[in-house]
Formats: structure tokens, C-alpha cells, sequence
């Protein structure tokens, strides 16, 4: 067998990437999506053909070009308060390379990294992937943090804590008060704390998303993590942001650098057209996120078994299951059955007996997927009596 290096040898993306280029059968009702179902807004797509025309093809040497790096600070300036200079701000491919800059920045083999469970499954992986320790903090009931736990799970190879707020994949906004204890533990215990806010502006009527950058007094340890994907509906243009303190930014550049090289100057123009240009896009996609979470959460709670919780942000519903049967045999059935979701114990221990499905998609195809998931579970729960 060749030899593989011994922290990459277990995190193969193999089963992943074999499902991700498998054909899809025909007719599978799509509810597993981590993407927009919305075009990317039209003047942005008009800001990359015109940048295209202007010649703005060639290599950028810097962090970014510095009109997206003004434009990223003034919207943050805007939302926190918070002065970042330009100097903070590194352009990454989508947020995905971001975190891995960031991990990879600051954790050696065996040092630890705090994540919630159930969040994003990147952040483990990458952990892994780099000799880094994730450890797994479990949330509250009603999937709020757990600022005790936190505590806990802190040793001396603790170097950083990873938020996702709102979290993929429970779809919760986490409270002011825990976010600002959070930060107060992390300042206690001299931690970095990296946001990944990915999804900070997709959020249900009555949420507020609370950026970690209003905290004024913890800016020496806060990394924020951010990216067009989600809000901009621009999945596949690879557009995202680092932030950090100034005594750290170029470690992440450094890192980003040699995996990436620089990001693809016209799609930073992209990026300055979304920031400055026109929000009321946004708005719109809440607008229509709103109508279809409160249709699947009423679909979902009307079927016997099934636990969903409220939908607060992004584009996720949450949703235990009482059945004798893993998330992955759940979610393998449904495949059968023509409906793909996500086994929540992707995300982490946390997510067992949990499944994650996704409203980014229309309403009929919501009605549709909701009615066989009703029939597979009522046929598993038959089964299992
Ligand atoms: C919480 C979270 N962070 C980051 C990402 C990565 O997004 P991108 O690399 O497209 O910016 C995702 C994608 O699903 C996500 O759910």
C-alpha cells in the first residue's frame, strides 16, 4: 500500500466524493442541499462581466483587492462598531479554506480545538487532517451553548474555540449572553475564538445575529470567519473572508497563500458589487426562507415521531426522531425511497437520531419530500413495533 501521511490516512473524503460525483437517480427530491436555490443577484453577475471586459485577469498579489478589503471592513464597521483596518482582512476561497487556515494556523499535533456538537463537520475533519485534537462540547437541550460544558472540556493543549452561530446544522442563533460568556472564558482561559458566521444575514423574523466583533474588548482574540456563499447566494464563485487581529493576519495569509495562491481577482470585484451594491436581495431570500421553513416545520410536526425544532437561521431544519434506528439507516431509507437528507450524526455524536434537512428548495418540492419522509417513517416505526 503507498504510504499516506499519518493524519490525512483517516479522513479519506473518499465516501464523500464518491456520492458527491455519483449520478443522481432521477427524480431524488433534493432536501440535503447546503446551497442557495436562488441565482446569484443579477448586478453581481454584471460586476464580474464588466471587471472581465476592464482586463482585471491577472494574478493579485496581496491579501485581496483593497476596494473588497474597504468594503469587507466598512460593513463589519457598520454592523459591530468595530474599526478593522484593511491589513486584517484576507480574502479566502469561500470560508472552507479560511478554516483551514485558521487550524492549521494555530494548532500543532495533539493541541486541542473546541467544537460543538452537533456543528459544522469541517472543522473536526480538519482537525484531524492536521494532528489537532477536536473536542466534541455537547449543546443545551434546545441546542443553545453550553457555557458550562464548555469550561469543562478546556485543558492545557486547548488553543482555540470554533463557533458556528447560526449553527449548520440545527439552524439555531445562539443568545447575546451566552456568546458574551463565551468571550469572557475564552479571555479567562487565553483562548482564540474563531466565528464562523456563515449564515449570519439568512435569519428568521424575530432572530438577531449577534457578531462576535461587537465585543470591543475581546478584538485581540477574535478571528472572523465569513463568505458570500450564503447570504449572496454565490456557492460556487469561492468568494470568502478571514478577519483577525494584526498580529496574526499574516500567519493566516501565509498559510492560505501556499494552498491557494491568491484568490481570483475578478471574483473579489464580485464581491465589492454584493457589499456595496443594492440589499434588498437578502430581504428577498428571507422573505421566501421564511415561507418555506414555517411550511416544512408544520409538515414535519404533523408526522407521529418526528421532533423538529423552530427554525431560527439559515436554511436548515432540525428534527429528532424517535425511532430504534441511526441516523445513517434513516437517512440511507429515505435515499431509497427517492429523498436525500443529512444524517445529523454527520455533525457530530450530538446529531444521532437526528436528521437535517434542508427548505432551500421549492415549495412543491417541499410538500412532496415531506409526504414520503411522513411514509418512511411510519414504515420504519411499523418495523420496529
Ligand atoms: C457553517 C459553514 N461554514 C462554512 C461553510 C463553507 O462555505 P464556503 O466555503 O462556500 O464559504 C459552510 C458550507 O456549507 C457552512 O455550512
Amino acid at each position: 500500500m503507498r504510504h499516506i501521511a499519518k493524519y490525512v490516512i483517516d479522513t479519506s473524503g473518499g465516501e464523500r466524493a464518491k456520492f458527491m460525483t455519483a449520478k443522481t437517480p432521477a427524480g431524488l427530491i433534493r432536501l440535503d442541499s447546503g446551497s442557495p436555490s436562488f441565482a446569484t443577484p443579477p448586478h453581481i453577475v454584471e460586476a464580474v462581466k464588466k471587471a472581465i471586459d476592464e482586463g482585471h485577469t491577472g494574478y493579485i498579489l496581496e491579501k485581496g483587492v483593497m476596494p473588497l478589503l474597504e468594503a469587507i471592513c466598512e460593513s463589519i464597521a457598520a454592523e459591530t462598531g468595530a474599526t478593522i483596518a484593511p491589513s486584517q482582512v484576507l480574502i479566502t476561497n469561500g470560508s472552507s479554506s479560511g478554516i483551514y487556515a485558521v487550524m492549521s494556523c494555530f494548532l500543532d499535533p495533539g493541541d486541542e480545538v473546541i467544537v460543538f456538537n452537533p456543528s459544522y463537520s469541517l472543522y473536526p475533519h480538519v482537525a484531524r487532517q492536521i494532528g489537532a485534537v477536536p473536542v466534541a462540547v455537547s449543546h443545551k437541550p434546545d441546542y443553545q451553548l453550553d457555557i458550562e460544558a464548555v469550561r469543562r472540556a478546556i485543558t492545557p493543549r486547548t488553543r482555540l474555540v470554533m463557533l458556528n452561530n447560526p449553527n449548520n446544522p440545527t439552524g439555531v442563533v445562539y443568545k447575546e449572553e451566552d456568546i458574551s460568556a463565551l468571550l469572557d472564558l475564552c479571555a479567562e482561559k487565553d483562548l482564540l475564538l474563531a466565528s464562523d458566521e456563515a449564515y449570519c444575514k439568512l435569519m428568521q423574523p424575530g432572530q438577531v445575529h449577534v457578531p462576535v466583533l461587537k465585543y470591543h474588548r475581546h478584538l485581540d482574540r477574535l478571528i472572523l470567519l465569513g463568505t458570500f456563499s450564503k447570504s449572496y447566494a454565490m456557492t460556487g464563485w469561492r468568494l470568502g473572508y478571514v478577519v483577525a487581529p494584526p498580529d496574526l493576519i499574516d500567519y493566516l495569509y501565509g498559510i492560505h497563500r501556499s494552498i491557494n495562491g491568491p484568490i481570483c481577482n475578478f471574483v473579489q470585484r464580485a464581491g465589492i458589487a454584493a457589499l456595496r451594491g443594492p440589499q434588498d436581495c437578502i430581504a428577498e431570500f428571507n422573505k421566501i426562507y421564511k415561507t418555506r421553513a414555517s411550511l416544512m416545520h408544520r409538515l414535519a410536526s404533523a408526522i407521529p415521531g418526528l421532533y423538529p425544532a423552530q427554525p431560527q437561521g439559515a436554511f436548515y431544519l432540525w428534527t429528532r426522531f424517535d425511532l430504534p434506528q441511526s441516523a445513517r439507516e434513516v437517512k440511507a431509507r429515505l435515499f431509497e425511497r427517492g429523498v436525500a437528507v443529512r444524517s445529523g450524526s454527520e455533525y457530530g455524536t450530538g446529531g444521532e437520531k437526528h436528521l437535517r434537512i434542508s427548505y432551500s428548495v421549492s415549495e412543491e418540492t417541499i410538500e412532496k419530500g415531506m409526504t414520503v419522509i411522513a411514509d418512511v417513517i411510519r414504515d420504519l416505526a411499523k418495523e420496529a413495533a
